[in-house]
């Protein structure tokens, strides 16, 4: 069992009388690329919500890197080594990239709540290596994510996932809303990040 990296077990998600979600069966193992295809309100979605933490699921279960867990949120996923790109990719549009790629998790130099010193030289570089892995090209980092593309976005949003996984990213449909090209380079970040690990 040791290298199966997730595992639902009947995973379940009703919403009121709507079954969106029925008696899921999923298993990956460690190093393994796969794809879940459906059609429009198949339930694709729902099933990462619940994986993630973002929803509650009705019932059954999820094991992760061997765990049986049960996260109460996209961040304690986060936190043991689950990202995830949701299909609205949740990107902070008034924010430049290292800003997008901190969010919820800035590095701080002084920490003093509210009146921290963010540690911005630290997130940049961490950023830059972030892209490099992922083999995404943006020219100008400060760019804020209002003025970017969709397939730009898509790759901050991928970028991001890359950097923080250490063990599992999910992406919910991420050329949904690109064009051929920027598909392919979706595609090939994908190919890049297995290669990778
Ligand atoms: N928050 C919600 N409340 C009620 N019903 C929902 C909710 N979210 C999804 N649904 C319903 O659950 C079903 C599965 O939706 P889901 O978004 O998981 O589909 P999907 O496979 O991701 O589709 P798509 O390919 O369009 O993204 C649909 O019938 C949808 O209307
Ligand atoms: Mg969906």
């Amino acid at each position: 069992m040791t290298d199966i990296i997730i595992k639902t077990e009947n995973l379940t998600k009703n919403y009121g009388g709507l079954h969106a979600l029925r008696s899921a069966n999923f298993e990956l193992k460690a190093g393994e690329h796969v794809a879940i295809m459906g059609d429009n309100g198949a339930g694709k979605s729902t099933f990462v919500r619940q994986i993630t933490g973002v929803e509650q699921r009705t019932s059954g279960k999820v094991w992760f890197d061997g765990d049986e867990v049960h996260f109460n949120g996209p961040l304690e996923a986060r936190e043991a080594g689950m990202e995830t790109v949701f299909q609205n990719l949740a990107l902070a549009d008034d924010l430049d990239v290292p800003s997008n790629l901190f969010l919820g998790r800035e590095k701080r130099l002084i920490n003093l709540g509210p009146f921290s010193i963010l540690d911005n030289k630290y997130m940049r570089r961490k950023t830059e290596e972030g892209l490099k892995r992922t083999g995404v090209k943006i020219q100008n980092l400060s760019n804020t994510i209002r003025n970017m593309s969709g397939g730009q976005r898509q790759c901050v949003a991928i970028a991001r996932s890359a950097t923080f996984a250490s063990k599992l990213i999910i992406m919910d449909e991420p050329t949904a809303a690109l064009g051929v090209q920027e598909t392919a380079q979706v595609e090939k970040i994908i190919k890049t990040l297995k290669n990778n690990d």
